[in-house]
């Protein structure tokens, strides 16, 4: 597969950030968990700086700088990074290791932290975003299965095989059970939801597990079906034209019994070629929520062909 040296190296990002976000948030608390934090930081050594950072100096920086990236360029940048991760890293590990911790140094942990992760987040959007892609510029076809090979035995040295496997299972574990699962939407305002929602080209509406309307994007614009609020509450059944019942009656009760996760249909309607899905929306545990059903014009899309790189006045 092209590009996988690239995908693991992200993949392992995220593990980082992933840990980084829960430990962040379990350190800021009153009633700190040492021992989740201790899994957490244990996470960050072995497997961030260890593992991803061994694989990146060892194998990745030296073949893009053998294949001309100049030295004194993004690479260096990076690898004065890793030293000041592994820095912060050590001091984090120094504090935590003591079984009595006064104020003072949870105070300096605390600070210590955030600038850790300011960094460390800082450090994996350059490569992500900047370093992975100019590098592709350095790698040649041919060197791609020899990262690939050579990133696998870092691996298995040391977090041993399967270790990307292991440790996303566990950092999804801590996710839940710290309690601290990464909601991005609560940062955001409701204002700024629904705007989100109304600036996509499609029309949602969201039916809960009672089969009552609770949603739809575009109150106040202009839509393909019209919507008003009175909608709002009533059973889907009582929103459907008769002779579409059957159907939607049909679809909602497979998804309830799990036999159904989405149902798509197209249609001709007043010049637009309408594609209409229904999906299925499932908690964690697979039980039933409700219904997504999402309306769009896809008359544009079928003409399409070739790509388009270029920006024009739309
Ligand atoms: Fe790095
Ligand atoms: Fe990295």
């Amino acid at each position: 597969m092209a590009d996988m040296y690239i995908t693991i190296l992200i993949n392992d990002h995220s593990i980082i950030e992933k840990t980084l976000v829960i430990a962040e948030r379990q350190i800021e608390r009153e009633k700190i968990n040492w021992n989740v934090v201790q899994t957490l930081v244990e996470i960050l050594w072995n497997y961030g700086e260890l593992c991803h950072n061994a694989k990146e100096e060892k194998i990745y920086f030296p073949l893009l700088l053998e294949n001309g990236m100049p030295p004194m360029g993004p690479v260096a940048v990076m690898l004065q990074e890793h030293e000041a991760e592994r820095n912060y890293l050590n001091q984090i590990k120094k504090i935590i290791s003591q079984t009595e911790k006064t104020a003072e140094e949870i105070k300096s942990l605390r600070i210590i932290f955030r600038e850790y992760s300011a960094l460390t987040k800082e450090h994996i959007w350059k490569e992500n975003d900047i370093l992975y892609p100019m590098g592709k510029n350095f790698i040649k076809p041919t060197d791609e299965a020899y990262l690939v090979t050579q990133f696998k035995m870092i691996e298995q040295e040391t977090v041993g095989l399967g270790g990307y496997e292991r440790f996303k299972t566990l950092v999804d574990a801590l996710e839940k059970e710290s309690g601290e699962r990464i909601d991005l939407l609560a940062s955001l305002p409701t204002e700024l939801i629904n705007n989100i929602l109304d600036s996509l080209p499609i029309e949602l509406t969201f039916v809960d597990a009672n089969d009552r309307v609770r949603y739809f994007n575009k109150l106040d614009k202009e839509k393909i079906f019209t919507r008003s609020l009175s909608a709002i509450g009533r059973t889907v059944q009582q929103c459907h034209p008769p002779k579409s019942i059957h159907l939607v009656n049909k679809i909602i009760e497979e998804m309830k019994a799990g036999k159904r996760d989405k149902a798509t249909f197209w249609i001709h309607f007043n010049g637009m070629y309408l594609f209409i899905a229904y999906y299925a929306v499932r908690n964690e545990k697979g039980e039933y929520q409700g219904v997504v059903e999402l309306v769009q014009d896809v008359n544009p899309y079928r003409a399409l062909e070739g790509e388009k790189r270029l920006l024009d006045e739309e």
